[in-house]
């Protein structure tokens, strides 16, 4: 398959998600990222791209923890600030994490991962052939509830260019460590919603697979 056919190919129809494989523990501690690490910052500009193909590589912890500090922790431990903008400093934004164990919700102020339930959804994240064979699909998830005070017509930009931040930090940190990425917005949001178990007011705006990348 070409890169264009991965892009245009016809949407195939949604399995149910798939039973979890590995334990699946309530809550992931993440270990602290090394901040003294990557490659300088031209250098990743230069590498950033999109990847439709990935080895089926387990992704290690400190990847994991470090990727999600990258996408949206904290940096500045004295204020609550994030690596990530957000209109306000509302932080709307939740990042979802299917993984092959279950699907986990992020937690930027311990640092840690909460289990939502045990199912592998990966192949939920998507239509396209690839999302379940790589290690880890976020999602990206608007909590309505936490954008009550802005007004109306604002809340759907100003979450999209939150979620693209975040995105983007996910993909600087791929380039940066040689992994592989996509920001995808072809998404079945009402299934993936189900598959997440969100609330009513939760709404997925865009998922992201991470993985090695297929060796040539
Ligand atoms: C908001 C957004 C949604 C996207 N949705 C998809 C998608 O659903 N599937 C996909 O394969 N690529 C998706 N992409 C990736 C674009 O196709 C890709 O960025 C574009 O072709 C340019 O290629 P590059 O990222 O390698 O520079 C999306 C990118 C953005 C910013």
């Amino acid at each position: 398959m070409t890169e264009l056919q991965r892009i245009e190919y016809e949407p195939a129809p949604l399995l149910p998600p798939a039973p979890a494989s590995g334990e699946a523990q309530e809550f992931i501690s993440l270990p602290r990222p090394h901040l003294d690490g990557g490659a300088p910052l031209m250098t990743v500009l230069a590498h950033r791209k999109s990847t439709r193909a990935y080895a089926n590589a387990p992704m290690s912890i400190q990847t994991l923890g470090e990727l999600l500090w990258a996408a949206n922790g904290i940096n500045r431990p004295e204020t609550g600030g994030h690596t990530a903008p957000s209109a306000h400093g509302y932080h709307e934004i939740d990042i979802y994490a299917a993984l092959p164990q279950g699907v986990y919700r992020y937690e930027p102020t311990l640092h840690h991962l909460v289990l939502k339930h045990r199912a592998d959804a990966r192949n939920m994240t998507g239509y396209q052939d690839f999302v379940s064979k790589a290690p880890l699909d976020l999602v990206y998830v608007l909590r309505g509830s936490q954008v009550l005070d802005t007004p109306p017509q604002q809340r759907e930009l100003f979450a999209g260019v939150a979620a693209g931040a975040i995105c983007q930090n996910v993909s600087l940190y791929c380039a940066s460590t040689g992994l592989a990425t996509v920001v995808r917005g072809w998404i079945n949001t009402r299934l993936l919603a189900d598959a997440l178990r969100l609330n009513e007011d939760e709404v997925p705006l865009l998922a992201q697979t991470v993985g090695e990348p297929v060796a040539n």
